[in-house]
């Protein structure tokens, strides 16, 4: 919030209540009230919660992407800071958002549980098709699709088939590659910069992102944004991280990087870039938080990005 009402003046910024703190003031980790701001506005930046082991608990995240039609997640992770333990990375994961394994259909009998899993040509299309743009917006050259199609034949089969066809129709000159998901959560570590723009499903673009990220750092370091038809909602992919919460110590680079996506979004380009090319010169300068072996919490790394923004 800091960085945003500090780069440009033509946002009108509202708050809305999510998470545990909704749920013991509203009796709902997210109330109706939240959701209808958030289809007033024109885009959103989601904090992080904690997610919660109670019986009555649904993810609010979850909640959101479904009752706003968040089909595409887009996670960008790039290296911005050099440590003995980061590696050279700069890919752009877009994830399915809407069914693969979080359907949230589990059957229960007496011999144990039986989870629904979705995958229609529909939502493969268009993520496919997001992935396609994206690559040729972002100028990359190759997508890179990851899936498991030797066990889940059909169903990954099927979103495999789907990226062949638009590929070959739609690709615009890309470079189509294909994956299998263990080799590719491998391979992220070990050498990610043979990767450039990845598609998948749902899961395997949850756990690959955060595979990415611990390439370029830490959680600290993927942004991401939930992209539908009619809204968005732009957050860090990391959680709350309530071991170190009110020490002031937590990274907020994936925050504001987010928020730098939210703002290319709105069209504010100049404003978005301008804020990434503040985090990036924050790093080149040796300024650092102590999640990678740096000293500043995190106020005063935001400063630094702060200061670092120009016009
Ligand atoms: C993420 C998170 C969410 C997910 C959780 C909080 C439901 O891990 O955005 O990556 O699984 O998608
Ligand atoms: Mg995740």
């Amino acid at each position: 919030m800091r960085v945003l009402e500090e780069v440009t003046d033509e946002l009108e910024l509202a708050r809305g209540d999510i998470g545990q703190a909704a749920k013991a003031e509203h009796g709902s980790y997210l109330p109706d009230d939240t959701v209808e701001l958030m289809k007033r506005s024109d885009s959103c930046l989601f904090g992080a919660v904690t997610s919660s082991f109670e019986s009555d608990y649904t993810s609010p995240v979850l909640t959101f992407r479904r009752a706003l039609g968040l089909y595409a997640n887009v996670r960008p992770v790039r290296t911005l800071v050099r440590t003995p333990h980061v590696r050279d990375i700069d890919i752009i994961i877009v994830r399915e958002n809407s069914e693969g394994l979080y359907t949230g259909e589990e059957i229960l009998d007496d011999a144990g549980v039986t989870t629904l899993r979705r995958v229609s040509r529909a939502a493969s299309e268009k993520i496919v098709r997001f992935a396609i743009r994206t690559a040729l917006e972002e100028h990359r050259r190759r997508v890179c699709c990851v899936h498991k199609s030797n066990v889940l034949k059909a169903s990954d089969g099927l979103f495999v088939k789907v990226f062949r066809e638009l590929m070959r129709q739609e690709g615009g000159g890309l470079v189509a590659e294909e994956q299998l998901v263990d080799s590719a959560a491998m391979k992220l570590v070990t050498e990610p910069s043979r990767f450039d723009v990845l598609v998948t499903l749902n899961m395997y673009g949850d756990i690959l992102s955060d595979i990415a990220a611990g390439a370029a750092g830490g959680l600290g370091f993927a942004p991401s944004g939930n992209i539908g038809e009619q809204y968005s909602v732009f957050e860090p992919a990391h959680g709350s991280a309530p071991d170190i919460a009110g020490k002031g110590v937590a990274n907020p680079t994936a925050a504001i990087l987010s928020a730098a996506m939210m703002l290319k979004h709105l069209g504010l380009a100049d404003e978005g870039r301008s804020v990434e090319r503040a985090v990036a010169e924050a790093y080149a300068s040796g300024h650092m938080t102590c999640d990678i072996g740096g000293r500043l919490g995190s106020s005063r790394f935001t400063e630094v990005v702060v200061k670092n923004l120009r016009p």
